[in-house]
């Protein structure tokens, strides 16, 4: 970690020399994911376990990851943002009915996300406040079933030893609304502030043997916080 940021503070400071790089920015540190989840139920899982049908959904935890994104500013006004960061893991939990928390298995995603940025000039120019809209491209990857669903369908004769469980989560494409600040302290330092709404909906599938046995619709749709130090060039 320390050789990497010590890498980039050297490729920041000599991108800074290059007039081209004058309009950029770059904000690195901590981006929290939060989903406002919701999902469809678990419907073969109820049948099978003889849960009330519409009990059972899953849940998606929160995450916290290295944050790096990058302003590329157009104008006073317009500003490009891509947010990137290292990959986010979750877990994936049964929420509702007599199995309320039994561990699904987890998933790591990577959310790209490219945001158009307006500023608004308040009159103070070491406050930047802004709105902004974008698209979210989420790539799943990673994905596990854990050893607590494995072994609850096979105590409930769903699979046997032999069989391979597995757990898969589709890509997703959705917008993204941003508002946010950034603090200038000198010319080139400050500090970054942004929340994200972002529209993630995938579809998990719960398989056995390359077969999905059950199909859950889940939204995830995080609240997506970053909170960082700024460099601008
Ligand atoms: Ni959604």
């Amino acid at each position: 970690m320390k050789t990497t940021i010590r890498v980039l503070v050297l490729a920041v400071g000599a991108l800074s020399a290059v007039p081209a790089f004058a309009n950029l920015s770059v904000n690195v540190g901590a981006i929290t994911v939060a989903p406002n989840d919701s999902s469809s139920t678990l419907n073969v899982v109820e049948s099978v376990a003889g849960l009330p049908a519409g009990s059972t959904q899953v849940a998606v935890n929160n995450n916290t990851q290295l944050g790096l994104t990058i302003d590329y500013k157009f104008n006073n006004n317009w500003t490009a943002e891509l947010i990137a960061a290292t990959p986010f893991s979750h877990d994936v939990n049964v929420k509702g009915s007599a199995i309320d928390g039994l561990d699904v298995g987890s998933t790591k995603h990577l959310p790209p996300t490219l945001v158009a940025q307006y500023h608004f000039d308040i009159g103070n120019s070491n406050i930047d406040p802004f709105v902004g809209v974008g698209l979210n491209y989420t790539k799943f990857f990673d994905a596990s079933a854990s050893d607590t669903l494995k072994a609850t369908l096979r105590s409930l004769n769903v699979t046997t030893a032999n069989d391979d469980v597995d757990l898969e989560l589709d890509d997703s494409v959705g917008l993204a609304l941003q508002a946010g600040v950034n603090y200038k302290i000198s010319d080139n330092w400050g500090a970054h502030f942004a929340v994200s709404k972002i529209d993630i909906d995938t579809e998990a599938n719960v398989t056995v043997n390359g077969n999905s046995i059950q199909k859950v619709d889940v939204q995830i749709d995080p609240m997506v916080v970053m909170v960082g130090v700024r460099f601008s060039m």
